[in-house]
């Protein structure tokens, strides 16, 4: 028989641990926010825990690898702590559902990214003696009215969700299967979490979506077609050039980035709205995935390789000195060695600052995965993957040895990894940089010369104080 006031056995502690892409991230501080309200409190210490949630990432076999490791280790948490409550949520939950409740003993709740406001009612059925699921999907859910809980926050940069799910099907990816069918989130209610953050004084926010050039408000509801809109919702509606000027002018002093751009969908007017705002950064990420165009066919990617050519060169002719980066996939089931080859050059003529890049993991029930062998063998998916990490090293390389000798303006983020006597930040392009702390501070806009370059970092000293 407990002895223990009530009101400490309301004050549970909840640990959050996120997993996969800035939106999943940004999921994890809609959870905190939705547990705070039902009792819970946080903490940053496992051990102390009642509760610990995995928030999960799907889009490769390794994403899903590492969950199953972390949950080994977990067994010696539910071991000296027998009411220790875990949870997986986010993509591997959605992607397993039951499944994983059959697999992974240990786990006591599996709940889908859709269904984050029944976390209390899933952990109070668990407290009943039970075992908890909810992985339905929703065609209107954007936790919009939400105030999400900054977790880990350096209080400078903050990352606001501005619609959910996937509609594209790209052969390859489990995205639209985990976070279901693409919806915009009300500009109202983005504006508002934009203007609290100013407030709270932040200087960075990341507006968040798989394809934010895609956005669409037009009252709510699973994406539709600017052109099947009636006249009345046309005229209300809000598309992302429109969004990402409204946040601009709303918060002239804050550093505004986004991601994820299509090239499919990518528009010269977003384009525009970014050169118009100074305060909207020089950086585009726009994925290729690969160089051919026949590959891109059967990604269902909706693009050519000059397709993809002509948006970089729009980019370029409109901010010459944009910063764009790419993701890329090596190994892609039928591709051959010459489609291989197109993937290389797209990346050399492209100038990417950086990529993301990766080998191809097949995933169940995509596609891809139905219709395609994944027929390349792994040896010759690490070379061509080796050969990719080799051509965009050497071109980042030669990027951020082009800033040598100029000035950038850094936005202090904190402590640089290598030396605590170091400030890092990134500049307008999303390059990171690195200079002697002096008297500055985080949060600070600083303007930095940059005296050496590596393939990741620019390095140099301040000059001073700057503005946007
Ligand atoms: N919405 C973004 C990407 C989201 S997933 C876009 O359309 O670009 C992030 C990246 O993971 C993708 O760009 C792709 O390069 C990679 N990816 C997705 N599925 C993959 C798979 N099955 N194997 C390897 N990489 C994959
Ligand atoms: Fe996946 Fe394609 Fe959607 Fe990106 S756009 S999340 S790659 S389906
Ligand atoms: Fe991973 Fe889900 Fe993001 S699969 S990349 S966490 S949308």
């Amino acid at each position: 028989m407990s002895t223990v006031p009530n009101t400490q056995q309301t004050q549970r502690k909840l640990y959050i641990e996120s997993y996969g892409c800035a939106m999943n991230f940004a999921d994890s501080e809609i959870i905190a926010s939705i547990m705070n309200e039902n009792g819970f409190i946080n903490t940053s210490d496992e051990l102390d825990a009642d509760v610990i949630f995995l928030n999960t990432c799907a889009i490769r076999d390794n994403a899903e690898n590492r969950i199953r490791e972390r949950l080994k280790h977990l067994r010696n948490n539910k071991k000296s702590n027998n009411d220790l409550i875990i949870g997986v949520l986010g993509c591997m939950a959605e992607r397993l559902k039951s499944k994983l409740l059959e697999e992974e003993k240990l786990v006591d709740v599996v709940a889908g990214p859709d269904s984050y406001r029944e976390l209390p009612k899933l952990v109070a059925e668990v407290d009943q003696g039970g075992r908890a699921i909810n992985v339905l999907l929703s065609r209107e859910e954007t936790y919009g009215d939400l105030n999400p809980v900054r977790l880990n926050s350096n209080g400078i940069s903050a990352f606001v969700s501005i619609m959910r799910g996937c509609d594209n099907m790209c052969s390859f990816c489990v995205v639209p299967f985990t976070r279901g069918r693409e919806r915009s989130r009300d500009p109202k209610s983005i504006l508002n979490e934009v203007l609290e953050l100013n407030q709270k004084g932040y200087k960075e926010i990341t507006l968040l979506g798989q394809n934010v050039d895609s956005y669409l408000w037009f009252g709510g509801g699973p994406k539709k077609e600017f052109k099947s809109l009636t006249t009345e919702e046309q005229q209300n509606s809000v598309d992302f050039s429109a969004l990402l000027d409204m946040v601009a002018t709303a918060v002239p002093k804050m550093r505004i980035r986004y991601s994820t751009s299509h090239p499919r969908d990518i528009t010269e007017k977003v384009i525009r709205t970014m050169a118009k705002h100074i305060n909207i950064c020089n950086y585009v990420h726009l994925p290729a995935q690969s160089g051919n165009t026949r590959v891109l066919e059967v990604m269902s990617r909706n693009y050519s390789r000059e397709w993809y050519m002509e948006k970089i060169s729009m980019i370029r002719n409109i901010i010459p000195d944009c910063g764009i980066s790419s993701d890329i996939i090596a190994g892609f089931s039928t591709e051959t060695e010459e489609e291989h080859q197109d993937t290389l050059s797209l990346i050399e003529w492209s100038q990417f600052d950086f990529s993301y890049m990766y080998k191809y993991s097949e995933r169940p029930g995509t596609p891809a995965a139905k219709k395609l062998t994944d027929d390349i063998p792994e040896d010759v998916k690490s070379r061509r993957l080796q050969e990719i990490i080799l051509v965009q090293n050497r071109m980042s390389q030669f990027k951020n040895s082009q800033y040598i000798g100029k000035t950038v303006k850094v936005l202090v983020e904190g402590n640089s990894k290598k030396s605590d006597q170091d400030w890092s930040g990134r500049n307008d392009q999303n390059v990171m940089v690195v200079f002697p702390k002096e008297t500055y501070k985080p949060g600070d806009l600083v303007e930095v010369l940059v005296e050496r370059s590596t393939t990741t970092t620019l390095i140099g000293k301040a000059i001073g104080l700057t503005s946007l």
